[in-house]
């Protein structure tokens, strides 16, 4: 198995492959590209958060002529945006659903004229009553959408969870909370589109995902497949930010171009962008825990609702992944989880880093340690009384086939840590010191690729070519936007053929171009697409040593000559692999049951935090992150995704806050929308322990979503360890902390007086 054998150049910390042309300034992102006569596009927008359309006002000062104006009368297909469901129309039509939505489209040669001309545009409206919270659409006296309000709904039962409570010994339970999180990524959303009545459709972007964007496009407009192009330009950061919305903004330039005539750019400021695009999903988890007399877990009820916003968008993919990681990476015989998204008047939220699981596991792992409180264990001895072991049943009844080792990672984390003697030595200073020093934990999986029969549904294709001037390309529409994708695909590929790093270059991310590979999320990309490459070049090898020579060692100018007579003979030099499935997996769509995923990867955090009792700020002082992911094919990537996650991590836990009025965010800027700098980063110290998973691309597991549902549970954890207070929602604010721990020390009493 070549996962198992001695490596080159997987392994090995090779620089980064686009990493140069970003260093020298050489590297193009959207708005550095300029198309001949190119136009800007502006959006008008939403100002109420429910409502119908009454009539649109163009004031009279302003010389309309010079410009293009779309409205949904414009729009040659279906006016949807193809994600999951159609439910999202791409121009608001007669009523809007949210703050912000795209109502009218503008576009002028001059980008300053388009942004005021968006702002002399008056839409009348008659108000809806907005739902605006969890709570106010599980009432359901206020329905906007569909016939309940429910996005999407699952149910997930093993065992028999309602007899469990009787022979119990503790009956423990919490209700924990998570608010929205904002990606901000450097670059924020930006196209260019380019329309023609015989070409079609051509898209340069910041994006994730060119072919979601290739298929929404072709219902918007009606098109055939060899019609609509698109091209992923260099992108600067995207966590899950660039893999629903840019659909919407490539079909409102293209628009845009076709009533124009020109090349349309349209790049959001960092207001429009953080106030119209997608965050992550607001969620209340509820848990009802039974256990037996020494701590072992009886059953597990759980109930999850999350906040969807106004339209579908991939709500019902995240509430999934958060199901599927509610119960935690713990045993237990009767688990049910009720799980729900909820329609509200608020933007659309999506993808985010963790798709679901951030929520899923602060709120079990948070519980974890109010159970070891509630029934007086220690929480890292409840933890490993019911840690999963292989051989075990996760609560769809997918059998641990695989190695799982949380005792190795939790023993490495703690002696690293130095839990032990901190949590004793900070608990005797916090007697005298006004700043308390706490330790927390949180132990966690995240599945790896798509969930359930997704992977089979995507059947992924991609491979490699040998060009004419003597490269391998990697052909995959996989993209990369920071996070390593170009630098891994090539090693794989060099060190499956066994040539050198630099002989190996990614083809352009371009849907006329390259295959369909999948979208690049759900941490599939080094597993899932790796594993294509590296069976695709082992089959170019074959193919070369059957028909044109090639030895069976051979060095890497054989190689390329080979490949030169294979040309001149057979013709193109290429290979491509489609996926295929882990013998012997099921997975049951309905009653959710079976191989939830292909594999998980495993992680033990640790953190440890100072709480001011002065000034109510806490602060992560020392962080570690102990994980296995399988093979690390780049360890500078590798460490980085670690360290990023937790730094983002740590900024969902205790420093950023989506603050909405009406439905609109008002702190959309980033002087008010606080996320953690350099500052506020401890050392995060990562620990690799690798175990080759077998179809995984030489070995790799998933690994960029991981390190963020950690962070916020041991650092609440930790919370709790140095305050003596249990805090159960996020984000957790120094006025928050002040709310509780004030009227302990000495603000009750003045209440009193
Ligand atoms: Mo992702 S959050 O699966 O783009």
């Amino acid at each position: 198995m070549s996962a198992h054998a001695k490596t080159r150049i997987v392994g090995s910390p090779v620089p980064r492959k686009e990493g140069v042309d970003k260093l020298l300034g050489r590297a193009r992102y959207v708005d550095d590209i300029e198309r001949e006569g190119m136009w800007h596009g502006a959006t008008v927008r939403s100002a109420i958060p429910r409502g119908l359309i009454r009539s649109i006002g163009f004031d009279r000062n302003i010389d309309w002529s010079e410009f293009a104006i779309v409205t949904a009368a414009d729009i040659p297909g279906h006016n949807h945006i193809q994600l999951i469901f159609a439910d999202q129309p791409c121009l608001a039509d007669g009523k809007v659903n949210h703050c912000d939505e795209a109502v009218i489209l503008l576009a002028h040669p001059n980008k300053h004229k388009v942004r005021e001309a968006a702002a002399a545009v008056r839409i009348e409206y008659e108000p809806m009553p907005p739902v605006f919270t969890i709570e106010e659409s599980e009432r359901q006296d206020v329905i906007v959408w569909g016939a309940d309000n429910v996005l999407k709904s699952f149910l997930l039962e093993k065992g028999d969870v309602d007899s469990a409570w009787v022979g119990a010994a503790h009956i423990v339970e919490g209700e924990y909370r998570t608010g929205a999180q904002e990606h901000l990524y450097i670059e924020n959303n930006g196209v260019i589109a380019e329309y023609s009545a015989d070409g079609g459709v051509t898209i340069w972007g910041s994006l994730q995902c060119p072919y979601y964007v290739h298929k929404s496009l072709l219902a918007v407009f009606d098109l055939p497949e060899d019609k609509v192009r698109v091209i992923q330009t260099e992108t600067g950061g995207a966590f899950g930010g660039k893999e629903d919305y840019p659909s919407i903004l490539a079909a409102h330039a293209a628009l845009l171009a076709m009533k124009s005539g020109h090349p349309v750019k349209m790049v959001y400021d960092r207001m429009e962008d953080l106030a119209a695009t997608t965050k992550r999903h607001p969620s209340r988890v509820r848990h009802r825990t039974a256990l037996d007399g020494n701590g072992k877990l009886l059953a597990m009820d759980i109930e999850i609702a999350t906040d969807g916003g106004a339209y579908s968008t991939l709500s019902s993919t995240v509430l999934s992944r958060a199901t599927l990681h509610s119960p935690g990476p713990y045993v237990c015989p009767n688990v049910r989880v009720r799980s729900r998204a909820w329609a509200t008047n608020i933007a659309p939220y999506g993808a985010f880093r963790g798709f679901g699981a951030p929520q899923a596991v602060f709120a079990i792992e948070r519980h974890m340690d109010e159970i070891a409180a509630a029934i007086g264990i220690d929480p890292i001895e409840l933890r490993r009384r019911n840690f999963l072991h292989d051989g075990d049943t996760t609560a769809t009844e997918q059998v641990m086939r695989e190695p799982v080792i949380l005792d190795q990672l939790l023993d490495r984390a703690l002696a690293e840590s130095g839990y032990n003697g901190k949590r004793a030595r900070f608990a005797k200073e916090n007697k005298t010191n006004p700043v308390k020093r706490g330790m927390g934990i949180a132990a966690f999986y995240h599945g790896s690729g798509f969930t359930g029969s997704g992977e089979r549904n995507l059947n992924s294709l991609a491979g490699i070519d040998v060009t004419a001037d003597g490269k391998v390309r990697v052909l995959v529409s996989s993209t990369e936007f920071g996070q390593g994708t170009n630098t891994v695909l090539t090693q794989i590929a060099a060190e499956a053929i066994g040539i050198d790093y630099e002989d190996v270059m990614m083809a352009p991310p371009d849907t006329g171009i390259v295959p369909n590979s999948g979208p690049t999320v759900a941490s599939r990309t080094s597993m899932v697409v790796g594993r294509l490459i590296e069976r695709a070049c082992l089959q170019l090898v074959a193919l070369l040593r059957k028909n044109v020579g090639l030895g069976e060692t051979f060095s890497r100018e054989e190689f390329f000559a080979a490949s030169e007579r294979y040309r001149a003979t057979k013709g193109e030099v290429v290979s491509l692999c489609r996926y295929e499935a882990p013998p012997g997996i099921f997975w049951d769509d309905q009653k959710y049951r079976g191989e939830a995923y292909p594999a998980y990867a495993w992680s033990i955090h640790v953190a440890q935090v100072a709480v001011d009792t002065v000034t109510y700020s806490a602060e992560v002082e020392d962080f570690w992150a102990a994980q296995e992911a399988g093979r690390v094919l780049n360890p500078v990537l590798a460490g980085g995704q670690i360290e990023g996650g937790v730094a983002q991590g740590i900024g969902y836990a205790l420093y950023e806050k989506v603050l909405l009025q009406d439905g609109h965010m008002v702190n959309n800027q980033m002087t008010n929308y606080i996320m953690p700098t350099a500052e506020d980063v401890p050392p995060i110290h990562v620990y690799f322990v690798e175990i080759p998973f077998s179809h995984g691309g030489y070995g790799a597991k998933g690994i960029g979503e991981l390190p963020h549902d950690g962070p916020a549970p041991a650092i609440l954890n930790a919370i709790r360890d140095a305050v003596g207070i249990s805090f159960t929602s996020i984000p957790l604010l120094p006025e928050d902390l002040f709310a509780k721990l004030a009227v302990r020390t000495g603000v009750e009493e003045v209440a009193a007086v």
